[in-house]
């Protein structure tokens, strides 16, 4: 049991919030960082060069300049997202620090620590053994409502983003998950949206990494303060609110949210359900 100043915690661990997965034999084992599940790194580079190549030439060119020279427009800029604090309960948050603990679904076996490091696609991708070194979050939440939406804003960030939020997966056919679908969204650093909020186009890393600019949500955790467990809740475009799961594909490595483990796995022969729990630095 760990004290603190204004409130004490039980750091249960073993409480399983995702539905068990039953993980069949592995299919084919397909090349680490190839599984259709992100761009292609073919792909990647050339945007990376086509980036640097073009950033220079046509960073202070308007509009008009660029079609004279036949170039596409600049990209429209980007909304300003209403960001609020994520709740407005009656009783004042709790702001607490700690890291995150990946732990399998099916048989208890903690993964370890979500590390500071992203993937190539500007994923969270990465566990550690030890706390030393890995990501801390701040959590602001209230004690008496484990439903409400809160956000996990990196103390260290990575990328221009801070908060642990979900985008839209590359391979996806809509900006929806849900039971029978194989669509995903993805746990990357995003910016900040609103508390229920259904997926919106936002500033997030996998689109300064690769381009592909994919809708975001950041209110995605739901914080039970009595087992410290961070459940997820993927908000979809028409606001329903789908049972929502964490899945690790270590083989890519990445982190997804799915409505169906099983039809995901199925799809691409990848991905186990974890959960994941909050604990007090
Ligand atoms: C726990 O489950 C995961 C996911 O199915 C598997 O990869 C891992 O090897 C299992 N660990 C143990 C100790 O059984």
């Amino acid at each position: 049991m760990r004290f603190t100043l204004s409130f004490a915690v039980l750091c249960v661990s073993g409480v399983t919030l995702a539905a068990t997965f039953n993980n069949p034999t592995r299919a084919t084992p397909i090349a680490r960082g190839n599984t259709g599940l992100n761009p292609p790194r073919s792909v990647l580079v050339e945007y990376l060069n086509e980036r640097s190549a073009a950033a220079p030439r046509t960073a202070k060119l308007t509009n008009a300049e660029l079609l004279r020279r036949g170039l596409p427009p600049h990209a429209p800029a980007r909304r300003r997202l209403n960001a609020r604090p994520a709740t407005r309960s009656a009783l004042p948050g709790v702001t607490a620090c700690g890291y995150i603990r990946a732990t399998y679904s099916q048989n208890g076996t903690s993964i370890g620590y979500l590390s500071s490091q992203l993937n190539e696609f500007g994923e969270v991708a990465f566990v550690q053994a030890d706390q030393s070194g890995a990501q801390k979050f701040d959590l602001t939440y209230y004690p008496d409502s484990p439903n409400a939406p809160v956000n996990l804003k990196m103390r260290n960030p990575v990328a221009a983003e801070s908060y642990l939020g979900g985008v839209v997966g590359y391979d996806t056919a809509t900006d929806d998950i849900g039971y029978g679908s194989t669509d995903y969204s993805v746990l990357a650093p995003t910016g900040l949206t609103m508390a229920h909020s259904p997926p919106v186009y936002g500033p997030n890393a996998f689109n300064d990494a690769t381009g592909n600019d994919n809708k975001i949500e950041s209110a995605i955790w739901r914080y039970n303060a009595i087992y410290n467990t961070l459940g997820v809740q993927w908000i979809n475009t028409d606001g329903s609110e789908p049972t929502t799961h964490i899945a690790y594909v270590i083989e890519e490595p990445m982190f997804v949210l799915s409505g169906d483990v099983n039809a995901f796995y199925e799809n691409y022969g990848l991905g186990a359900s974890v959960y994941f729990t909050f604990v007090h630095a």
